[in-house]
This record gives C-alpha cells, sequence and structure tokens, in this order.
C-alpha cells in the first residue's frame, strides 16, 4: 500500500520526507542545509544575500557535508544575478527557490538544464502566474509565514492556491510539526516548507545567544512591521527594533544615520554608495529617507544577530510559531519527530499508516 507520507514532493525532489527547509538570509548556511537533507529533508541554500563570487563555494561546502540533493535560493534582481544562474547551471544543484521574479526566460534555462523551479509565492495571481511560466510546484507562504509576509494565514491562502492551480502545491508558514504536515497534506497539499522551525534546531549556525532570543519569544513578542524597508517583515521585538518602531522625523533620521556610520565602517562602504542606494530606494519605493537608509542597513542589522551574535543590536526576523516553541532539536531529532507525531495523527484519524 502506498505510503501517504511519500508524495509527489519527495519523488520531485528526491528526499526522502515531504518537508522543506526554506531560504532563510544569514541563517541557511551550508550546514543548516546539509543537516536538514542529511536527515532526509530538502534544503535550500540561501544566496539572496551573497555575492556572485559566494555562490560556488557554498554549494561546493554543501556537497562536501552531504551527498543528498538540494536546492539554491536566489532572486533575479540581485547583483550578479547572470553569474548566479549560470553557476546554479553548472553546478546541477536539484532545485531553485525564487523569493521575487522569476521570468520566463530564467525557468526555461533552469528547466533544460533538468533543474526544479519551486518560486515561493504569498497570493494567488502569483501561484497562477508562475504555474503559467512552468514552475514545477510552488511554496505557499501564509500570513504566519517569517521574513517579508502577507496578511492572509495560511489556512484561507492554501486552499486557495489548491484550487487555482494543479501544480504541486507545498504549504508555509506556521508549520512545525507532524501535525501540521498532516494537516496540509489533508488540505491537498504535497508537503510542508518551514523556516523558523529550521531556524530553532541545534544545526543551525546561528550564534547561540540569538537563538536564546527566539527561544525566549513568545507570540506577544512577535510583530509585523513596515518600518524597516517598507515591507511587512515580521520580527522579535528587541531593543533595536522598538528604537525604530518609536522613531519619528528627525530622531529617526539620527538613528538611521548612526547605523549607517556603523555600517560603514563595518563593511568598508563608502558614503557614495550608502547614500546611493538609499536614494535609489527612496525614489522607487515610495520610502521616506530615513526609512530608505534603514532599508539600506537592513542587511547589517540582520547579521549583527545571524553571524556575530549580538541580538540585542540587530534584527530577528521570524515566523510567528517562535511564539510556541521552545525547544532546539538537532535536524535528525526534528525530522524523526515530525514524522512520528505525522504517522500517529494518521492512525488517530483512522487512516492506514
Ligand atoms: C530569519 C528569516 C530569514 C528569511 N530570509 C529569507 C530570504 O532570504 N529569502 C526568502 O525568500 N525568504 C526568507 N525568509 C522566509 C522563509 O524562507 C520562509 O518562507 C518562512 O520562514 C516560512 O514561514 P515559517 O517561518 O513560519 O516556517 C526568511 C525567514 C526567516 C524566519
Amino acid at each position: 500500500m502506498k505510503d501517504p507520507l511519500h508524495t509527489a514532493l519527495c519523488d520531485l525532489l528526491a528526499c526522502r520526507y515531504p518537508v522543506i527547509q526554506t531560504a532563510m538570509g544569514w541563517v541557511a548556511r551550508p550546514e543548516l542545509v546539509a543537516a536538514t537533507c542529511n536527515a532526509g529533508g530538502f534544503g535550500f541554500l540561501a544566496c539572496a544575500v551573497m555575492s556572485a563570487d559566494e555562490v560556488g563555494p557554498a554549494i561546493d561546502r554543501v556537497r562536501a557535508l552531504t551527498a543528498a540533493p538540494f536546492g539554491v535560493n536566489f532572486h533575479m534582481f540581485q547583483p550578479g544575478a547572470d553569474r548566479i544562474v549560470k553557476t546554479i547551471i553548472e553546478k546541477r544543484v536539484k532545485a531553485v527557490s525564487f523569493g521575487r521574479g522569476p521570468d520566463r526566460q530564467m525557468i526555461a534555462q533552469f528547466r533544460d538544464a533538468g533543474i526544479r523551479c519551486i518560486p515561493t509565492i504569498g497570493a494567488v495571481k502569483h501561484a497562477q502566474k508562475m504555474a503559467a511560466l512552468g514552475v514545477d510546484a510552488v511554496v505557499v507562504q501564509g500570513g504566519e509565514g517569517g521574513g517579508h509576509t502577507g496578511s492572509v494565514p495560511s489556512t484561507i491562502l492554501l486552499p486557495q492556491v489548491l484550487d487555482a492551480v494543479t501544480l504541486p502545491v507545498v504549504a508555509a508558514g506556521g508549520f512545525a510539526d507532524g501535525r501540521g504536515l498532516v494537516a496540509a497534506l489533508a488540505y491537498g497539499a504535497q508537503g510542508i516548507a518551514m523556516g523558523t522551525r529550521f531556524l530553532m534546531t541545534r544545526d543551525c549556525p546561528v550564534p547561540e545567544v540569538t537563538k536564546a532570543r527566539y527561544l525566549k519569544a513568545g507570540t506577544g513578542d512577535i510583530l509585523v512591521t513596515e518600518r524597516v524597508d517598507g515591507i511587512p517583515q515580521r520580527m522579535i521585538r528587541n531593543e533595536v527594533l522598538d528604537r525604530i518602531e518609536r522613531a519619528g522625523g528627525l530622531s529617526k533620521l539620527m538613528r538611521a544615520l548612526g547605523s549607517a556610520i556603523e555600517m560603514k565602517r563595518e563593511t568598508g562602504a563608502t558614503w557614495f554608495e550608502l547614500l546611493s542606494m538609499a536614494r535609489h530606494l527612496h525614489s522607487s519605493g515610495g520610502l521616506s529617507f530615513s526609512q530608505s537608509l534603514y532599508a539600506g542597513i537592513a542587511p547589517a542589522l540582520f547579521r549583527r544577530s545571524m553571524e556575530q551574535g549580538l541580538p540585542q543590536q540587530g534584527l530577528l526576523a521570524t515566523g510567528l510559531v517562535a511564539g510556541r516553541l521552545d525547544s532546539l532539536p538537532s535536524c535528525a531529532e526534528l525530522m524523526e519527530q515530525i514524522m512520528r507525531d505525522a504517522r500517529a495523527r494518521l492512525v488517530a484519524l483512522g487512516a492506514s499508516a
């Protein structure tokens, strides 16, 4: 009899379990991707925050840590996107995911190379557009999800998308366990994709002091803000976010300038580079100048938390689900638990598992 937990997603991505670890900037580094894949899931390497030169070595590093297939996430508007596409094709990774874009030509290039295309979408019309462009599957991220996020929750968006497209659909936004996996499959999805749950594992290379902030957060400590870059983004409330939220007018501009000075010192960027970045965001995104400056320096604020272990001085992107998680399992323990619990739910529901 067919195993209900072996779905079309497992066949599409050649993984044991229908569970994707999504890309997270400065978080989904080679160590996490390899640990996910070794545990039977499918990991995406977060290359949207890398330079084109960094992508090849990062892919090689994953390969050194796992023999299992894995994917790469990037977006077509990032600097050096053409070179990144070439590297991904040369290195023959199994799949690509995109937060923004891609276009028909890019999808055709990947498909000709046998690379699966699995964009993340947050609206029905985007799922339809991606289906028309010829992608292999879509990850549907409901409003509970981490990072930039929409307002429609998974329980509404997922069935809407399932009704609108015939492709394999993967549910994301708020998933963390075997109950969620069975619920997603019951809706008609082919699996789940999780970000925050994988960030909160022992295999995740984010410093322990930062993970401790995620463990401590309750749902009431997590908010969606547009104040950082003008687009709704879910974060754990901390000292930096409180200041950004509170600051108005001149005070905000002064704080943004203060952070820009620090970023200049850390990255060696020139004033001209920083101000041009802010001016570009200001003119193209309809943001205030201080908001544009924050948007330009947001990467430095994320790196402080995720790489430098300074969570009180950086930003903490998260899904709402962090508010109910209080453990840091290894990826292997997490995957075993998810599959065990999923099978127990199926038995309880009277299905054969
Ligand atoms: C810390 C963090 C960083 C993220 N960075 C990215 C990113 O660089 N690119 C992207 O497409 N999505 C990013 N996301 C969104 C995730 O890939 C994923 O869609 C989301 O976390 C799913 O919701 P969940 O956290 O409830 O599982 C990020 C999410 C988090 C929590």
